[in-house]
């Protein structure tokens, strides 16, 4: 691969001991996929950031990152719990001082601690074709695939060494023609409700590449579905005839054929006797905060059941009328943490969402192993409400 002589400095120490490092990391991948040099970049997303998740390794880690800084705007994913919720959460005190160092360590390098993994609706939106390093895969499948922004699917270590250097391998998504369909998604129905996430989920196990589909559906539904594909899979990016801004390029002859019969996604489950109703992964958008506002308005909630809505502070704080609106009814609207990198899947056996992101995760016995159901927003919403 080849470096500039700045580059070149950098590898061999000239500016730290730290840049090199992560230098080091980012000439290792870029050897590993033949990348032919770097690229700079204009932002960062960066995991692992839950204690929960990340643990005292991961802590020690960037603490060794002292006294460096990073290059570009660079956002942070949900972390342990939001602070109003400690005891709903069950955040126990050595979680809590763990997650607050975690921040520090974040903060002392310039990384913005916005605590979402939707960062692309007021924190960090990439525009259409510019290069950028993000991890977090429902993040990365949202803006390769509905704003054409350019990345590949970044772990912690890679986005953080691309955050510190400003630039990252060119190679796979940052490459026009990495970014074509590899497979036509034939299917016998168009979606509706909670189907987008249950294909998503399918998908993920059955291509291994970017998929065209040819299905309607709004920015909410895609999300659903593309987080859904980047957890049960390892997609980054995917196209929708006549709505995601590549699709025009992004069929050719060599595109292999996929069919999917809706009766592949059946789903009777019902959310009847759920103990938690999670919205909100990934965390939602300003017009799903106002779909669930307007539904709940003026209604009471059932006992017995807890309605959690999970949303980046950026949005919260720009619609405090629909907060207030949840919140009178009773649902708990969670900042900076998430269903998944919280303790919500220990303490309730039996969860509803929408999101089959959530549910993939959710049923593991690393996150509890609960019970879920997925359904669409309005039946789980139905379902709270007395
Ligand atoms: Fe976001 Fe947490 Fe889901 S980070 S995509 S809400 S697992």
């Amino acid at each position: 691969m080849y470096l500039t002589r700045e580059e070149e400095r950098i590898l061999e120490g000239e500016e730290g001991e730290i840049l090199a490092k992560m230098m080091e990391i980012l000439v290792k991948v870029g050897e590993i996929y033949h990348a032919d040099r770097l690229i700079p970049i204009t932002s960062a997303q960066i995991s692992g950031v839950s204690y929960n998740t990340i643990g005292d390794s991961g802590l020690h880690f960037l603490n060794s990152l002292k006294g460096a800084k990073v290059r570009v705007l660079t956002t942070l994913n949900p972390l342990a719990f939001d602070e109003r919720y400690l005891y709903e959460l069950g955040v126990d005190e050595k979680t809590y001082n763990k997650q607050m160092e975690i921040i520090k360590a974040y903060v002392d390098i310039g990384v913005k601690t916005t605590a979402t993994c939707t960062p692309y609706y007021f924190d960090n939106i990439p525009k259409f074709g510019e290069h950028i390093a993000w991890a977090e895969s429902s993040a990365v499948i949202y803006v390769n695939s509905i704003i054409g922004a350019r990345t590949n699917r970044e772990g912690a270590i890679t986005a953080l060494a691309s955050a510190l250097i400003g630039k990252t391998p060119n190679y796979g998504l940052h490459l026009e023609k990495k970014r074509k369909a590899t497979h036509l998604v034939e299917l016998d129905f168009q979606p509706e409700g909670e189907e987008y996430p249950l294909l998503g989920l399918l998908l993920g196990e059955r291509v291994k590449g970017i998929p065209y589909l040819r299905i309607g559906g709004n920015y909410d539904d895609f999300k659903l579905m593309g987080a859904a594909m980047a957890a049960s899979g390892s997609v980054a990016m995917y196209h929708v005839e006549n709505f995601t801004p590549e699709y025009r390029k992004a069929l050719h002859d060599d595109v292999e054929r996929i069919f999917i019969e809706r009766k592949e996604l059946e789903n009777n489950a019902s959310c009847e006797d759920v103990e938690l109703v999670a919205i909100g992964c990934p965390h939602v958008s300003p017009s799903e905060l106002r779909r669930i506002a307007d539904y709940l308005k003026g209604k009471k909630k059932r006992t017995g059941v807890e309605l959690w809505i999970f949303v980046a502070r950026s949005v919260k704080e720009r619609y405090p009328e629909l907060i207030r609106m949840i919140e009178n009814f009773g649902g708990k609207v969670m900042v900076d943490t998430c269903v998944v990198v919280s303790n919500a899947g220990k303490i309730y056996h039996t969860i509803g969402t929408n999101s089959g992101k959530a549910a993939f995760y959710l049923a593991k016995e690393k996150f509890g192993g609960a019970k879920v159901v997925v359904r669409d927003l309005y039946t789980l919403l139905r379902s709270v409400v007395q």
